[in-house]
């Protein structure tokens, strides 16, 4: 009796645990570079493998990050993502990298990513950058901010999950590469997310949410968002 009320205890921890530190399965082959073809039938991440015997450096490799990116478009960002589509090599490891341009006044707008941590290394400019706790990491300060302004040469950390922004309040052109500990981190773009989404939300329900007006929710819904 007791061991049977000790085994369900188990069983319900691991379930617990195993939802609340869920992140990428650790690799079980050294690598699985993505393919889009049938070529094997194992699958990893929607991809099927390469047949490691046609695998070459060229699948390890992403060019180009050191070409600035086309910052002249209404958020004055561009970001260069080198997710597993753009990396087929990346696929399975776990990592990922983007590389995020401002130019004076750009914004990289708040986002979260749903299945990877991530972390900044300023490179060039000045950024203001920062991210709101989940609830409740901290049951006295719900919601709380934890901005900061980078210079080149630091690095900031953006906990997986958390809704984050970087904001170029420098007079320069700013640049960051960040890492994440997943080949596939997701974006949840919250702006883009909420008044752009196909077919649209219900724009009472978002008057509701942000106690606003439903005409300024349809405004924003009739606005483009890339
Ligand atoms: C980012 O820059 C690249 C290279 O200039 C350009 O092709 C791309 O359209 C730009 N993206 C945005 C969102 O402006
Ligand atoms: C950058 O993008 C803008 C808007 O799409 C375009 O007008 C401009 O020619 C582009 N600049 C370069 C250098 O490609």
């Amino acid at each position: 009796m007791l061991a049977g009320r000790f085994v369900l205890f188990l069983v319900i921890l691991a379930a617990v645990s195993s939802v609340s530190y869920a992140a990428d399965p650790d690799p079980l082959q050294d690598f699985c570079v993505g393919f889009n073809d049938s070529e094997s039938a194992v699958l990893v991440n929607g991809k099927f493998c390469k047949n490691p015997e046609h695998v070459t450096p060229h699948d390890f490799v992403y060019s180009g990050l050191d070409i600035a990116g086309n910052t002249s478009n209404p958020l004055g960002s561009n970001l260069t993502q080198v997710f597993q589509d753009q990396l087929p090599g990346l696929n399975h490891q776990g990592v990922a990298t983007v590389k995020i341009e401002l130019a004076p006044k750009g914004l990289n707008p708040p986002h979260a990513h749903p299945r990877a941590s991530e972390i900044i290394f300023v490179y060039q400019g000045t950024m203001y950058v920062g991210f709101v706790a989940a609830n409740p990491s901290n049951p006295n300060l719900p919601n709380k901010l934890y901005a900061k302004i980078l210079y080149p040469g630091q690095v900031y950390v953006f906990p997986r999950g958390a809704i984050h922004f970087q904001y170029n309040v420098g007079k320069t052109r700013a640049v960051a590469y960040a890492s994440f500990n997943s080949q596939n981190p997701g974006v949840v773009r919250i702006a883009s997310s909420l008044f752009g989404s196909e077919p649209p939300v219900d724009p009472v329900l978002l008057a509701k949410a942000f106690q606003i007006d439903v005409k300024s929710v349809e405004y924003l819904q009739s606005l483009t968002w890339t």
